[in-house]
């Protein structure tokens, strides 16, 4: 079996890379990925050298690459992971977002057809279906509710989506999709929530807290999602959209404390900054239909996966401190810089 896996440099893929050479050390990865800021061979260093794995740089909205590459590697399946994934960076550069996430997808699907993959599968995000009200927790999101995306990111991957579902329709693209909140774990890149507090209190310096630190979020060990898109990819029907979550909803200021206590710094690092435009209020995942129909349920309990995360940042400083000793620093200049707010 040949599974060829884009975007595998960044948090998720570079995780679902390890998960599948450790089940099936066997198969043979491909992963193709452009290295753009979040892309990092750091993260794929202990598999460069193994003979069942091939890296290749390319971007997926070059079609000639993905043809060549399509060509020369016939994969069984692939899985696409690439994406410009921040909502914050959407804000500020939109188009880049539409031709990565969407004619990116576009390219892959039309190379799948071409060279008769036996399963594309889409990896999408829960940001699809917008947010949900913070006063109703009875609500969640499932599979059949309205696609309603708030920022340039969600409505990128909301396109890809429904792309990938009209290819299935028109072109029997033998296609699947899963929909997953957010994830948390190894090798996630610290402009995000969580690896941005354990960096900085490692540091510190002040935890950069988005209006008041209410909104929630449903958390997941990317490893879990690593299992539900393995079951996926082998077991589902071609058409198969799955939301996959955590059932694990925390508002972001308490996320925020439980790492500070882990990490034994004090909550005075916190300092609120000016809200993100369009800031969505709420995810949860209803997840019955993945769990029913393919047996999967999330395994790793948040307090264990923070723990093992925040161990992890510990003892691989490398890895995050060569990227935010470099351009990252005036990202975080452009970014944060004059945005806090008065309390
Ligand atoms: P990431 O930003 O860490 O990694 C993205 C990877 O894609 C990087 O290695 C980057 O170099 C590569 N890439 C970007 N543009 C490319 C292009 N044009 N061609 C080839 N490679 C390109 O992202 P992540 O957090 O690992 O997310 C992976 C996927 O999972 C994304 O599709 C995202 O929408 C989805 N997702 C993420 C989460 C989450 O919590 N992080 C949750 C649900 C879904
Ligand atoms: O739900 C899945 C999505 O989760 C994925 O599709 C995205 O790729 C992924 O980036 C993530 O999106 P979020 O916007 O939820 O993640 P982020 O880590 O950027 O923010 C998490 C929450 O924390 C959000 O409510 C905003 C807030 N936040 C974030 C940052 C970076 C802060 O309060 N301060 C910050 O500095």
């Amino acid at each position: 079996m040949k599974i060829l896996v884009t975007g595998g440099a960044g948090f998720i893929g570079g995780n679902f890379i390890r998960f599948t050479r450790n089940k099936y050390p066997n198969y043979k990865i491909v992963c193709v990925d452009l290295l753009t800021y979040a892309g990092n061979l750091e993260t794929l260093a202990d598999m460069l050298g193994m003979s069942n794995f091939k890296f290749e740089k390319a971007d997926i909205s070059n079609a000639k690459d993905i043809d060549r590459i399509f060509n020369a590697e016939r994969p069984d399946i692939a899985v696409n992971f690439a994406a410009e994934s921040h909502v914050d960076r959407s804000i500020e550069d939109p188009g880049l977002f539409l031709k990565t996430n969407i004619l990116g997808t576009q390219t892959l699907m039309d190379a799948c057809i071409k060279y008769n993959v036996k399963r594309f599968h889409q990896v999408s995000t829960d940001e699809v279906y917008g947010d949900l009200p913070i006063d109703k927790p009875e609500l969640l999101f499932t599979e059949n509710s309205p696609i309603h995306a708030s920022s340039p990111y969600s409505a990128s991957k909301a396109s890809a989506d429904l792309l990938c579902l009209a290819y299935q329709r028109t072109f029997a693209l033998p296609a699947t999709i899963s929909r997953c909140s957010n994830n948390y774990g190894p090798f996630h890149f610290p402009e995000k929530l969580i690896p941005l507090v354990i960096s900085r209190a490692l540091n510190d310096q002040s935890i950069p807290v988005y209006g008041e630190g209410k909104n929630i979020r449903d958390w997941l060990y990317v490893e879990d999602h690593c299992s539900a898109i393995d079951k996926i990819i082998h077991e589902a029907k071609n058409g198969d959209v799955y939301n996959i979550g955590g059932g694990c909803e925390k508002q972001n200021i308490d996320v925020v404390k439980l790492i500070l206590k882990i990490l034994n710094k004090p909550e005075s690092l916190i300092t609120y900054v000016k809200d993100r435009p369009g800031h969505d209020l709420r995810y949860a995942i209803d997840y019955s239909k993945i769990k029913t129909e393919l047996g999967w349920t999330p395994s790793v309990k948040f307090e264990e996966g923070l723990k093992k995360t925040v161990d992890w940042y510990l003892t691989n400083k490398d890895w995050w401190q060569n990227i935010i000793s470099g351009e990252y620093k005036n990202y975080y200049q452009k970014m944060y810089s004059g945005r806090e707010t008065a309390r």
